[in-house]
């Protein structure tokens, strides 16, 4: 058995260096050492998009993504959405077991009796044009919470944080709503807790006069909901951690995380799933999109398809195809869904998806099951923030508490000009 130490020769000095390994990785800082001259600044390491880099150590969600594996606090996804419940499994994720039934009455309560926003939030989204983007709307107003809760900057103190996070997982259902029913023109719908966490917010976005939940579309709700709880290091839980470092309110960081997901690239993929099938047509125009897509040199993509992490069918997908065909017994199929089932087949045999392990992932059918429970396209990224607060809250949680973060500042390589003399204006 060798050690565990890697062994750096510099070649440009000759000389070298043995630095540990620890947990499948060394300490970027344990270059700095490596040094050309006495006034080097010594080796960094450079990864743009951080695609070999772990920026933490985390105990909440674990994923094998060239096996398709995807675990929240050890326990698999599919057992998660096959069995628990969308407040179970944010519980689960920020307190790192499951609840027992005290616990989880407990914890339901809480957030129950932390639906209701202050009247002036009712106000401030007024003020949106009639044809603002519901996630614009949600990113603004969860930004004024912070001037809502001010005593939320006490980042340190641990009671504190809890409280806002039962604030925030209770209250995005009901910013949610009302960014949606603002836009549509209808009057807001108050929260009634009696009814559960998605069955309220079913009841918030499409109630007007007496409304009964469908307890099918419900549990569909529930299960995509556990779905998109979490997935460790992506680009919005970086931009709440990267924000939440300098110790910002979590209204503030959370407002962040959503900037982050709003992107084409992230939670904006499942509504370019659907532009994007819409545009496709009919099945006959399939073979002619996936020939743009390969000859674009990656700038028509097939949205809904292709990881940074999974190389393999992402486990989320799977569990979604399954919900949808349960969905379209209560609401009749959703005429895209031909589409996209055709759209896979022929992407899964052709040479250039399959070369570069570009699989189905969740956005491929989530947006068609949210378009045919009714929900608009423009509601599709706000329907992936509500959920993956909890992962936000609790990534933010674990940095608060891991005594080896600090305020997130990467380094850069300077290409720019040397230093050369400043110029007067009527001189240039
Ligand atoms: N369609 C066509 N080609 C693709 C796709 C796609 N969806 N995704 C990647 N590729 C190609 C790239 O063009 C590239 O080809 P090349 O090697 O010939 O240059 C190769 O596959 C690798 O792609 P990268 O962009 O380097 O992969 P990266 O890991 O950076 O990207 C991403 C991952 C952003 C998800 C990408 O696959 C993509 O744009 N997918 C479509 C958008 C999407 O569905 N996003 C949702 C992700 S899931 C989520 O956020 C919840």
């Amino acid at each position: 058995m060798g050690k565990d130490t890697l062994t750096i020769t510099d070649n440009r000095t000759g000389k070298s260096y043995e630095v540990p390994i620890s947990l499948g990785t060394i300490k970027a800082m344990d270059l700095r050492q490596i040094k050309a001259s006495d006034d080097d600044f010594g080796l960094m390491t450079y990864d743009p998009a951080f695609t070999n880099t772990a920026s933490c150590k985390s105990r909440i969600t674990f994923i094998d993504g060239d096996k398709g594996i995807l675990n929240y606090r050890g326990y698999p996804i599919e057992q998660l959405a096959e069995q628990g419940d969308y407040l179970e499994t944010a519980y689960l994720i920020l307190n790192g077991e499951l609840p027992t039934r005290p616990q989880y009455d407990a914890w339901a309560y809480n957030i129950t009796h932390h639906t209701m926003v202050h009247e002036n939030i009712k106000e401030l989204m007024g003020a949106f044009r009639y044809d603002a983007h519901p996630m614009g709307m949600l990113m603004s107003t969860v930004a004024a919470l912070s001037t809502f809760y001010p005593e939320a900057r006490h980042v340190h103190d641990r009671q504190n944080r809890q409280n806002q996070i039962f604030r925030l997982i209770a209250k995005m259902p009901t910013l949610a709503a009302f960014a949606y029913r603002h836009s549509v023109g209808l009057h807001f719908v108050y929260p009634d807790n009696d009814l559960s966490y998605c069955g309220n917010f079913l009841r918030m976005m499409f109630s007007v006069g007496k409304y009964d939940v469908n307890p099918v579309l419900e549990r569909a709700l529930e299960v995509l909901f556990i779905l998109h709880a979490d997935h460790e290091q992506n680009c919005s839980t970086s931009a709440m951690r990267g924000v939440g470092s300098s110790e910002v309110d979590p209204y503030s960081s959370t407002a962040a995380a959503i900037a982050a997901l709003y992107g084409p690239l992230h939670g904006g993929a499942n509504e370019m799933v659907l532009r994007m099938l819409k545009e496709i047509g009919s099945k006959d125009h399939i073979p002619a999109f996936i020939k743009d897509v390969k000859e674009s040199g990656g700038e028509v993509r097939l949205m809904g398809f292709g990881h940074r992490v999974y190389k393999n069918y992402d486990p989320r997908a799977k569990i979604i195809k399954r919900i949808a065909e349960e969905v379209f017994e209560v609401t009749g199929k959703n005429p895209l869904l031909e589409i996209a089932v055709e759209l896979e087949r022929i992407a899964l045999s052709d040479e250039y998806f399959v070369k570069r392990k570009l699989y189905p992932n969740v956005d491929f059918y989530s947006g068609i099951i949210y378009q045919a429970m009714g929900f608009p396209v423009d509601m599709f990224p706000v329907l992936f923030a509500i959920p993956r607060v909890s992962g936000w809250l609790s990534q933010w949680n674990e940095m608060m508490d891991d005594k080896e973060q600090k305020i997130a500042r990467p380094r850069q390589i300077y290409l720019g000009a040397d230093r050369r003399e400043y110029v007067p204006l009527d001189k240039r």
